[in-house]
């Protein structure tokens, strides 16, 4: 099979640098390479001890630049693409005023097609090139981003975003469209080629209870898939919640008696949480996704990164496009470190 060694300096992670002292579990390689055989990087090692080991190898040498795996966008909305920077608003305004409008052009295909292809091509010249991301509640949104993924043989995780209340009439679906719409994209794209579902409630404000359960069921019929969703992002946002779900204990209660909590989930934002929540994500394994620059873009807060990383919480990192205001994972691992000091 054809093999190729990349040269250059090589950087990689054994452990949580969160947890453990960060010179133990980072490692920098400044002569480093990286053998490719047919289409699957197969061994990560020292120029010189490749070279030796792999003498027929095409070498491809990048000098001193960092060979890098690529970036994984644990949380973002492609739909947004074309309304980043939207600014003066926070959450809820921010959505209703430019989110929701803009996200009503997408049940038709071609305006998907294309910016999709725009979100996917700006993502992977920024070094990324696995996305979780949201879509819309048109199924056409859906198809356009799986299929554009398909074509750059992009690993991606996305979902028909789902809400039947507060949000306006050209952005709503039903109980029972949710679930048959979800199901039917679910069966069709899970596990086509690099393909994830992720079951997508957008956040209890805009589901009915009965929509959540549905969902709950759906991914209860389909472990295997992912389930994503937003908790706890701004205050006005979580008394919202508490008004429309007045006998949930917490925010990730509305999800918790649902079906909708588990070691497949992910929950972007997550920064006022309370004892119960933070527990409870630990106990099941499910993930806060930190989104930096979307948490000052909209104003949102100074998410305690390091205090789940020590209460056991696992954690993604994500632009949160177009919230957020970069595509660039490095921008947004930045942000993060200027939040921890903020903290
Ligand atoms: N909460 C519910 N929907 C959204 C969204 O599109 N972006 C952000 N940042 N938060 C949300
Ligand atoms: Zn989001």
């Amino acid at each position: 099979m054809k093999q190729y060694l990349l040269l250059g300096q090589t950087l990689s992670f054994s452990g949580n640098p969160l947890l453990a002292p960060w010179e133990n579990v980072t490692h920098h390689n400044s002569a480093g390479g990286v053998l490719i055989t047919g289409d699957r990087i197969t061994a990560v090692d020292n120029a010189d001890t490749q070279k030796r080991a792999h003498p027929d190898a095409t070498i491809v040498d990048y000098g001193d630049a960092l060979i890098h795996a690529g970036f994984v966008d644990a949380h973002m909305h492609y739909p947004q693409t074309r309304m980043i920077a939207s600014w003066g608003k926070q959450l809820i305004d921010w959505l209703n005023t430019y989110t929701f409008p803009e996200e009503s052009r997408f049940g038709d295909r071609a305006y998907a097609d294309a910016v999709a292809a725009d979100t996917l091509d700006l993502a992977l010249a920024h070094g990324t090139t696995t996305l979780t991301s949201f879509c819309t509640i048109h199924p056409e949104s859906v198809d356009a981003f799986f299929g554009a993924a398909a074509q750059r043989n992009m690993a991606v995780v996305a979902g028909k975003t789902c809400m039947d209340r507060n949000a306006p009439d050209t952005l709503v679906d039903t109980v029972k469209s949710a679930y048959d719409d979800s199901k039917a994209l679910l069966e069709k794209w899970h596990g086509k080629g690099r393909a994830t579902y992720a079951i997508t409630p957008r956040f209890s404000p805009t589901s009915t209870p009965d929509q959540l359960q549905t969902l709950g069921d759906l991914w209860a019929e389909n472990p295997d898939c992912l389930m994503q969703t937003h908790l706890s992002e701004q205050l006005p946002e979580i008394a919202w919640v508490k008004d429309l779900y007045p006998t949930s204990r917490d925010y990730l209660d509305t999800y918790e008696t649902h079906g909708l909590l588990g070691a497949k989930g992910l929950y972007g934002h997550s920064i006022y949480l309370e004892p119960r929540e933070i527990d409870r994500l630990a106990e099941v394994g499910a993930a806060v996704v930190h989104c930096p620059t979307s948490n000052t873009f909209i104003g949102s807060g100074l998410c305690d990164v390091l205090g789940l990383a020590r209460a056991g919480v696992a954690m993604g990192l994500a632009t949160d496009t177009g919230g957020g205001s970069s595509f660039s994972m490095l921008r947004t691992m930045a942000a993060a470190y200027e939040i921890g000091q903020l903290r």
